[in-house]
């Protein structure tokens, strides 16, 4: 798989892609729109090209308070998120050219107040998603948000990772339309988050083409 090309269906009208990033970036803008006053910190795993949270960003009214880290490998990605962020003039984005399934990334921001999970949990082992939702509360402070997607293919995985988080603390905040052909949903946590394991690898990024050519990417 081509991750960079892989983001070309976000400029196609009325793509899956785009309709499923419209339904992240209003759940990013709700959780920004309901922070508390004052410095926000967030998160994004495996960010791509970092469209759903920078293109928020930029013209939002919290913008100058978050700090923000975007963690991706593909260095053709993290450079065009780069220049996003740069652009929009967004000077508390980092964006780190790095493995975002390592713990050890987020040692200094987490617990933050948005975590983003968009783009991995079809591309990862079960086991691997579930052990990611628990990290999750870790990575996510009491009150904080956290975004996920997930494609709706059979065996539909949506509500076991809802009661996944719903098992660790997690409100359900929102969670797209059961027909739509992309998954999206939005956590919030309420219980108090445990400190981040140092060292931990939360998954390893298999890809949907390669997971059993069974699973989407959406
Ligand atoms: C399906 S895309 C999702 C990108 C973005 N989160 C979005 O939803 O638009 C998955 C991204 O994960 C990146 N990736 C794959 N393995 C990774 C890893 N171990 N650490 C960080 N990024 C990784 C890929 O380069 C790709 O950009």
């Amino acid at each position: 798989m081509d991750w960079h090309e892989w983001h070309a269906d976000y400029d196609v009208a009325g793509s899956t892609l785009a309709r499923r990033l419209r339904a992240v970036q209003a759940q990013v803008r709700a959780a920004l729109d309901e922070s508390p006053p004052g410095p926000l910190r967030a998160l994004s795993l495996c960010a791509g090209q970092g469209r759903d949270l920078l293109e928020v960003l930029a013209d939002h009214p919290r913008r100058d308070d978050v700090r923000a880290r975007l963690v991706e490998l593909d260095p053709r990605n993290a450079a065009i998120a780069e220049a996003a962020a740069r652009a929009a003039g967004l000077t508390g984005v980092e964006v780190l050219t790095a493995d975002a399934s390592l713990t050890d990334h987020y040692r200094d921001l987490a617990p933050a107040d948005l975590v983003l999970v968009c783009g991995v949990f079809g591309n990862i082992t079960d086991e691997d998603v579930e052990r990611t939702v628990d990290h999750c509360a870790e990575l996510c402070r009491t009150g904080g948000a956290v975004i996920w997607t997930r494609h709706r293919g059979a065996p539909d995985l949506v509500p076991s990772i809802c009661a996944w988080f719903e098992d660790r603390g997690f409100d359900r905040y929102w969670l797209s339309d059961p027909n739509a052909d992309y998954g999206v949903g939005s956590h919030r946590f309420r219980a108090a988050p445990p400190p981040l394991t140092a060292g931990a690898r939360m998954f390893t990024f298999i890809g949907y083409d390669v997971l059993e050519g069974t699973q989407r990417s959406k």
